[in-house]
């Protein structure tokens, strides 16, 4: 991917971001960190709005985001218009997310998942396309949910 990822996470994500943000340093991707900067607490709705809102104004391709568990942020995320966000601690999940679902959002709990296996998932979300064809009848429909 050539547009930044957007990251951004709650305290209780914040040193998960920050391995998956030193990753993607050292593999030369590029991304935009919408903070939190600190391990201070803070609010995970406060947090994911930004980084989202890059994502559907296309300025960045997709969002991974944290939390504490991954489901506040990804409450969060799937509340603004345009993104389809995933919480995901598997890696069948996280790759059938962007198959299927064309998920623009990965959100993953840095209590529930460590550097290590962050970073696999995240790699897997970024580098895995959407299938299309008939997961693309399904997303339009998914979307469509959003008006009602
Ligand atoms: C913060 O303590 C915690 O509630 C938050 O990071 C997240 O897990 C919420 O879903």
């Amino acid at each position: 991917m050539t547009t930044p990822v957007a990251l951004a996470a709650d305290h209780g994500g914040f040193e998960l971001k920050e391995a998956v943000r030193l990753h993607l340093e050292e593999t030369g991707v590029p991304y935009r960190d919408f903070g939190s900067y600190t391990s201070e607490p803070c609010d995970y709705p406060d947090m994911a709005q930004a980084a989202c809102r890059a994502v559907v104004a296309g300025e960045c391709g997709r969002a991974l985001l944290f939390c504490g568990t991954g489901v506040g942020i990804s409450m969060s995320a799937n509340k603004i218009r345009g993104i389809r966000a995933c919480c995901c601690s598997d890696a069948f999940s996280a790759e059938y997310t962007r198959r299927h679902n064309d998920a623009n959002a990965l959100c993953m709990g840095g209590r529930v998942v460590g550097p290590g296996l962050g970073i696999y998932l995240a790699d897997l979300f970024l580098n895995t396309p959407f299938e299309g064809g008939r997961h693309q009848r399904r997303v339009d429909k998914l979307m469509a949910l959003e008006g009602t």
